[in-house]
């Protein structure tokens, strides 16, 4: 993990995450987009995720969120655009049936995606060590209910916090500031880990202590502010300075 930039570590009371390509990954559902559309699967998968986030902004900040939508719903109107880039007509050519099929395997896959191997290790830790645990997603309660049961996370997060209780998606700051609301903390006593670089800078605007976790080794976001620290794995959670040390055995 590159050097913090602060001598001083301000204690750290809290760590929030963000929840997909964080914890969960989404690009498992490659494997079955391969499936469905050969040679082209990985394609759909990055397609599908921009527009996610892509919607995800635009109907926060337009018409002053008249046009919001829960976060599934994105998601599925991502996978239909993201399968009518890749397929051009896709959906008034496809057999009966064979469009809406395909697009519920997917939008099934993306409900049960598979958690970083790495995850039930290090939120373990953080309890034993006394730190309050948290999920903050835009991903709606429903979807991260699913997701943290299926990966085996529940018991393990003092806090599983969707925007959708004010329909505004990260980056809104209202949606950052319901970590405070439901920690009781300042920001700068919360850890907020995100593979996200937009996430990760937003956050560190919002004035998080900010752990960027650059799995694949991506430039950050060239807007002029980095992260605080910036590690490959969601283990250096673990090291961040002013963390409670671990008990000892
Ligand atoms: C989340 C997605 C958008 O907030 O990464 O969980």
């Amino acid at each position: 993990m590159e050097k913090p930039r602060s001598v001083s570590p301000v204690a750290l009371n809290a760590v929030l995450f963000d929840a997909y390509g964080t914890l969960f990954d989404v690009y498992s559902v490659g494997l079955l987009a391969e499936q469905l559309f050969p040679g082209q699967g990985q394609t759909l998968g990055v397609v599908w995720r921009d527009k996610q986030i892509e919607y995800a902004g635009l109907v926060t900040t337009s018409n002053h969120g008249a046009h919001y939508q829960p976060f599934w719903d994105l998601t599925r109107a991502a996978l239909l655009y993201a399968i009518k880039k890749i397929v051009p007509g896709a959906d008034a050519c496809w057999t009966s049936g064979g469009f809406d099929t395909k697009v519920g395997q997917l939008m099934n896959q993306y409900r049960h995606l598979s958690a970083f191997p790495e995850n039930r290790e290090v939120l373990q830790a953080l309890k034993s060590r006394g730190v309050v645990t948290g999920i903050l997603s835009n991903g709606d309660p429903g979807m991260l209910a699913v997701a943290v049961k299926s990966a085996g996370l529940d018991g393990l997060l003092d806090h599983v916090i969707s925007v959708d209780a004010i329909r505004k998606y990260k980056t809104h700051p209202d949606a950052y500031a319901l970590g405070l609301q439901a920690t009781g903390l300042a920001a700068r006593n919360i850890a907020f880990v995100s593979c996200n670089s937009w996430d990760a800078l937003a956050a560190t605007w919002f004035g998080y202590q900010t752990l960027w976790v650059n799995r694949y080794q991506l430039p950050f976001e060239e807007l002029g502010t980095q992260p605080l620290h910036t590690g490959s794995s969601l283990r250096d959670v673990l090291t961040l300075p002013g963390l409670k040390d671990a008990a000892p055995a």
